[in-house]
């Protein structure tokens, strides 16, 4: 016989304000919000606002927030330095299609904090950063198609859809022979045909593809798998991976999206010393305001203006560039980095104690300032591998670290983010107090029948 369960139970949130907003939203906006990875069900999130490393949401529920709206506030929600001066800097008129030192700025700081970047442009977002890249490198190669990695996601145009984020396995194809699966309806068989899927960590395959396939302009890599918990590269295959795409002539992009200015202030690159041919960035470079940008080696900038099309109405408007001034000076000439890699590694050492104390086998991927945990005896190495991991266990804290005042995504595969703010008071020990509870509260459901057994296929 086993025992009644004895972790206190979570409590239930107040959800009243956000069903309402969920019924009334629904009438306006497909699934209720305005992007299909924030459309929870009857679980929406509706948000009132946010301070520091803290949310609430429209019901008053605080939460220390872990999502940082996947990514991008490095330094926490309503940040006054970066605020204030955005507010300062957009009473001069926000858009002219035409160019201020605001700009200039802003890319002169990218440089400095990444080196190897001679030149580089801005865009609103991180899809069309990726999208210009893409672009760039056929253009500057000739040649057409584009090597990428099952499970990693480069935004939301047309070729980067491709291999992106299936529940079953199966639907990518033969290992050696990897599927193009086409994320959702309305894109071209003709342009997925032009984007090769490629296994992460698997530089064998890579180099088959490359011998058998001469039309291949570039491979883009998220450095980590930061859309599939942030899965590490073996040791040395980055550096491997440059000197193969040398050896064919074939670009590197480097989509520092999710990395960029987090991983080290020069991003993975500095991070993995790896030089790559074009960046790709946006989240922290702008603490949570829309900016991006692209950049890379003159000979393949040389190309814009008058041989590649880019452009844009808010390319480098006022206020993505002052909020890129701003956070870029901050992670510049602060120990805000330090802060949070310091700030990731004690979360990490904390939650290691509590996970080795139920002798639960665990490894974690990412880097401090961007993990996550997964529940695993085999250390994952490329996207299949996250199939066969407990994300059950995983969803099952992740749900209750919500009910208690934390708020991690709840798909296993998004990493957490840890921001300055979290480096801040106690937080990280409020993290670890919460994740215990839920692990607890979990490992007893589990016991008691409430939970499957362990690893095994996704069903999100
Ligand atoms: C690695 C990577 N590239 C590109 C993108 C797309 O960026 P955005 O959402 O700004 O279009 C994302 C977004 O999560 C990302 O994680």
């Amino acid at each position: 016989m086993t025992a009644e369960p004895t972790t206190k139970p979570a409590p239930t949130l107040a959800r009243r304000k956000q069903l309402e907003m969920y019924r009334r939203a629904l009438a306006t906006l497909p699934g209720g919000t305005n992007s299909n990875f924030r459309a929870w069900g009857d679980d929406t999130i509706y948000i009132d606002r946010g301070k520091g490393g803290t949310i609430w949401d429209l019901d008053g529920n605080e939460f220390i927030d872990m999502r940082m709206g996947y990514g991008p506030v490095i330094l926490g929600h309503a940040d006054d330095r970066v605020d204030d001066y955005v507010n300062e800097r957009m009473r001069r008129g926000v858009s002219f299609s035409l160019t201020s030192e605001d700009e200039v700025k802003a890319m002169e700081l990218l440089k400095q904090l990444n080196p190897w970047v001679d030149m580089a442009r801005m865009t609103v977002s991180g899809t069309e950063a990726t999208m210009h890249a893409m672009r760039l490198a056929r253009a500057f190669t000739g040649k057409t198609k584009i090597v990428k990695f099952e499970g990693q996601y480069h935004g939301v145009h047309d070729y980067a859809l491709i291999s992106v984020a299936p529940n079953n396995m199966a639907d990518l194809g033969d290992e050696d022979n990897p599927v193009g699966l086409i994320w959702g309806r309305g894109i071209p068989e003709i342009i997925a045909k032009t984007i090769v899927p490629a296994r992460y960590n698997n530089l064998a395959q890579l180099r088959r593809l490359f011998e058998r396939d001469q039309d291949i302009a570039a491979v883009i890599v998220e450095p980590v798998l930061g859309n599939a918990a942030g899965i590490l590269p073996a040791p040395g295959f980055h550096k491997a991976m440059r000197a193969l795409t040398e050896e064919f002539g074939i670009l590197l992009i480097f989509d520092e999206v999710k990395t960029g200015f987090r991983f080290a202030k020069g991003g993975a690159a500095e991070y993995f010393g790896i030089t790559p041919d074009i960046g790709t960035y946006a989240k922290a470079m702008g603490n949570g305001y829309p900016v991006a940008a692209f950049g890379g080696r003159q000979a393949i900038m040389d190309m814009l203006p008058s041989k590649v099309s880019h452009g844009g109405t808010y390319a480098g408007n006022r206020v993505a560039a002052a909020a890129a001034t701003k956070t870029l000076e901050i992670l510049r000439d602060t120990t805000a980095l330090a802060d949070i890699h310091a700030a990731g590694k004690r979360l990490q050492a904390g939650i290691a104690g509590v996970v080795e104390s139920k002798g639960l086998p665990y490894h974690f991927t990412g880097h401090y300032p961007m993990f996550s945990v997964m529940f695993t005896d085999k250390v994952a190495t490329e996207y299949r591998d996250w199939a066969a991991t407990d994300h059950e266990l995983y969803d099952a804290v992740a749900v209750g670290m919500h009910a208690r005042g934390a708020m991690p995504e709840p798909d296993s595969r998004e990493p957490w983010f840890i921001c300055e703010a979290h480096a801040t008071g106690d937080t990280i020990d409020r993290i670890i107090s919460i994740f215990t509870d839920s692990l607890n509260a979990a490992l007893e459901l589990r016991a008691h029948g409430g939970l499957g057994a362990g690893a095994g296929q996704a069903d999100h």
